[in-house]
């Protein structure tokens, strides 16, 4: 049988932990989905104990997904995990991920514990999650700045106690590929039940070396098991990317040897669905999924292009799902079509109401707009995911006006829990103008940390998505509209982030 190397995605917990890019239970579902028809092998749907919302999501994931493995992260302690094996029950195959630091640094100054009670805690908590599933892994937190003699007894003793896979984190982003490869090796060589165990890659980008760093952990450390994001969304830098590690294996399969589960075609699609979601806009030239990715601007490119395309590329565009880019509706498409449409990107709305509400907005955008993307298609019902929260705050209508020499004014129409308010401003441009008539009425004295303009497809004809980050008390969060008035885009965005604001949601952190 051929050598294989499982993708285990953690877009929907190390991705969220990410400052801003907390999802809905819905947001994470779809993308669930979408992670599913990739064939991610495993999906680490959350961190179960962290929140409600958190355990919520897990759960419906558990239930919903069938075919890749369902994965919660939880600390190593027997409620964490006892929550995380309560909200993976729906699971075909549920995976409990428990993590305890292990670097002296984590041990003296975040844990205050001793290494004998760091080693005894981690015994104890694969102890408990193997006896609630089968399916155990176990993080030494910040492994790859630990001491090498403590991290081979933590990890014999965890295998010992049945730990299916060992996940080894460079959770700083420090590493260097050579380096972190032969760790890995070490610890792989050094370790008496190693083969006991699957071994995994776990890395931050820091230093811009995620991806290398993973790879060699394959290549030069054996690992076979590959944890990543979609976009390598992530905190800081974030994590080791999905896309380049699947698309650098598959293309180079003379060096790597490896085979994997994925479904590439769906690639472009799951990172506009996480950009979108989360308003974490992709660099265009970012590798695989970037706007230019495939994109021949000079001419001697061109020209060798059109003559042979292996003269400058590696990769076919269609292979990532570039290809799907294509119009998908317009204004005479019914409801059939539309839902049909939807079920192929994977969105599931559960009631006939959320249907009907979702395609009264499609019949409005294609008034509007004569060519209906798929992005318009995802980027309008993660409006409608967010309408059907009951969030406190809802646009309504919105009058500007403009002209050169004066100061813009707005004036803007928007509910409060239900009752409409009208508020009113001036401002530098009419995007300012307009975010102030908001503040005019809410006050939320949040401070603008980014405000970004994306144009959805391409064109000036497309929708403008804009994203707006606001932080309030310590908490971060981002608001995402789209509409093909980029001033409208711009007051959804900002009402949706003052409604994630308002949300109770406070979470346990992961490394905290
Ligand atoms: O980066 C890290 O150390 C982690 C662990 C919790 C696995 O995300
Ligand atoms: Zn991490």
């Amino acid at each position: 049988m051929a050598d294989k190397l499982i993708i285990f995605d953690t877009t929907l917990r190390d991705g969220e932990q990410s400052p801003g890019a907390s999802m809905t239970r819905d947001e994470k579902l779809r993308i669930a989905r979408q992670l599913e028809r990739l064939r991610v092998d495993v999906i680490e749907a959350g961190f179960a104990a962290s929140s409600n919302g958190d355990f919520e999501a897990v759960q419906a994931i558990a239930n919903a997904i069938k075919d890749s493995t369902i994965c919660s992260l939880s600390r190593a302690n027997d409620r964490d995990i006892s929550r995380a094996a309560e909200a993976l029950k729906g699971a075909n195959n549920g995976r409990i991920h428990t993590f305890i630091a292990t670097s002296p640094l984590h041990m003296e100054k975040k844990l205050r514990m001793t290494p004998d009670q760091v080693l005894e805690q981690a015994k104890q908590s694969v102890r408990f999650a193997r006896n609630l599933v089968a399916d155990v892994e176990f993080s030494p937190e910040d492994g790859y700045r630990s001491d090498m003699d403590f991290l081979c007894q933590v990890l014999e003793v965890v295998i010992a106690e049945g730990a299916t896979t060992i996940n080894v984190p460079d959770t700083v982003g420090y590493a260097v590929p050579e380096l972190y490869g032969q760790f890995i090796k070490t610890l792989r060589e050094r370790i008496p039940n190693s083969d006991k165990a699957i071994w995994s890659v776990h890395c931050h980008n820091d230093l811009g070396m995620a991806v290398a760093n993973s790879l060699a952990g394959v290549k030069l450390g054996g690992a076979r098991q590959v944890e990543c994001t979609i976009n390598g969304l992530g905190e800081r830098a974030g994590n080791c990317s999905l896309e380049e590690i699947v698309m650098a294996v598959k293309t180079r399969k003379d060096y790597f040897g490896l085979e994997m589960n994925i479904d590439p075609i769906h690639i472009v699609a799951a990172s506009r669905m996480v950009s979108q979601t989360t308003g974490f806009v992709v660099q265009p030239n970012k590798a695989v999924v970037g706007a230019n990715a495939f994109a021949h601007a000079s001419g001697i490119h061109q020209d060798g292009v059109l003559k042979a395309r292996d003269t400058y590329e590696i990769m076919r565009a269609e292979d990532v799902g570039w290809s799907a880019n294509k119009i998908v509706l317009g204004k005479l498409s019914g409801r059939n079509a539309f839902k049909q449409r939807m079920q192929e990107l994977g969105v599931v709305l559960e009631s006939e109401s959320e249907l009907n509400a979702a395609f009264a907005r499609f019949k409005e955008l294609a008034d509007r707009k004569s060519e209906i993307f798929d992005e318009d298609i995802l980027a309008l019902v993660s409006e409608e995911s967010v309408t059907q929260d009951k969030e406190q705050y809802a646009f309504v209508s919105l009058a500007q006006h403009s002209e050169t020499g004066e100061k813009p004014q707005a004036t803007i129409v928007f509910t409060v829990d239900g009752k409409e308010v009208q508020g009113k401003s001036d401002g530098n441009g009419p995007v300012d103008a307009s975010l102030k008539a908001i503040e005019s009425i809410v006050e939320s004295g949040a401070e603008m940390v980014l405000y970004s303009v994306n144009a959805i497809s391409g064109s000036t004809e497309s929708q403008g998505e804009v994203t707006v980050r606001l932080q309030n008390s310590g908490r971060v969060v981002n608001g995402v509209g789209a509409d093909p008035d980029i001033i409208v885009a711009s007051a959804k965005a900002y009402l949706s982030a003052l409604n994630k604001l308002q949300s109770k949601a406070d979470r346990v952190a992961a490394q905290g």
